[in-house]
């Protein structure tokens, strides 16, 4: 069921069944983070492997203290800065929060998500949610509530519908764990933001034989068809052959000319691109075509972000 009533997502949640929610990032699919049985849902439910750990979502910092050991300066920096907002981050766990949740790694991943009613239903709960995005592992994260009905509506007995996600793309990770802030996963929050705050990062994005990191296996985000990672040029040329679509970045007349190409922001605005980047994609997936041509966009600000989802969602 789909609805906006955040008494009833709080009863399914207590009662240990699971519950989508909107955050401004993309769609969680939300369980109580100190009930292993719940948890071990989300993980039967998404077909997820158990050795993924999930991101735990409260309302505030100072709701989160008591399940994080230790609290870098620099994390409490990018937090006093960002939350709520899209930034993930991963710290020393605390001992309430369940082996389950965190894969059995030492760390815990925390975020205040920046969306009112899942603010409003996180205060009205004792227990934070433990939620990864609403999606069957490997597909394209939800951005909308419809999204997440289409795949897990028979599985779940709530969805709270929260509109569209305004940011788009899942929240930025920075881990904690070595002795200089390292960011796990590229997303809603742009690299030049957190240095802006805490100086310099080391980025690790790729480790395909420990997915100790996030979404951070080489093929995810994917639509079902391929979908090739090129340069404008060739997608303008490719997307006008027969049984193909594109997805381009910005407008021009030549790309009014095909029938099956989408635009992720008429005027170069990357937030937007972001935005619209999920929603886009799944339309393809539905369209009369065999495969997907995507623009690279620049790689700067949410640009970078993008084309790391784009580039897992490609074939290589
Ligand atoms: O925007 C988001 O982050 C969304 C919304 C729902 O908050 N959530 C999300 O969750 O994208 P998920 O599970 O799809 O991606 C979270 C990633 C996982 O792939 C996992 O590998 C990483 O976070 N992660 C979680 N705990 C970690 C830890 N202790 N150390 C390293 N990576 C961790
Ligand atoms: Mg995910």
């Amino acid at each position: 069921m789909i609805g906006k009533d955040i008494g009833k997502a709080a009863e399914w949640l207590r009662k240990g069944q699971l519950v989508a929610i909107p955050t401004e990032t993309v769609y969680g699919l939300g369980a109580n983070a100190l009930d292993s049985e719940a948890v071990l849902s989300i993980f039967e439910t998404k077909n997820r492997p158990t050795f993924d750990p999930l991101i735990v979502h409260a309302d505030s910092l100072d709701s989160l203290g008591k399940y994080v050991l230790d609290l870098p300066w620099q994390a409490r920096k990018l937090a006093e800065a960002f939350w709520p907002g899209p930034l993930t981050l991963v710290v020393p766990k605390g001992p309430q929060i369940p082996d389950l949740v965190t894969a059995g790694l030492p760390t815990v991943a925390v975020r205040v998500p920046n969306h009112p009613l899942t603010l409003a239903l996180l205060s009205s709960l004792d227990f934070p949610i433990a939620a990864p995005s609403a999606n069957p592992f490997g597909y394209i994260s939800p951005t909308t509530a419809n999204h997440v009905a289409a795949q897990l509506g028979d599985a779940i007995p709530y969805i709270l519908d929260g509109g569209d996600c305004q940011v788009g793309i899942e929240s930025t990770i920075v881990s904690f764990e070595g002795s200089i802030p390292t960011v796990l996963r590229l997303g809603g929050l742009s690299l030049e933001s957190i240095e802006a705050v805490i100086g310099k990062v080391a980025t690790t994005l790729h480790s395909s034989s420990n997915p100790q990191a996030p979404g951070m296996l080489k093929s995810h985000y994917a639509p079902r068809k391929p979908l090739y990672l090129a340069s404008r040029e060739e997608v303008l040329e490719q997307a006008a052959l027969p049984g193909r679509g594109g997805l381009f970045f910005t407008d021009s007349p030549e790309v009014h000319d095909l029938s099956h190409s989408l635009v992720l922001s008429p005027g170069g605005d990357l937030r937007e691109a972001a935005q619209h980047l999920f929603g886009y994609l799944r339309q393809l997936d539905t369209l009369p075509i065999e495969t997907i041509w995507a623009e690279k966009l620049p790689d700067q600000d949410l640009g970078r972000a993008i084309n790391d989802r784009l580039l897992r969602a490609s074939v290589r």
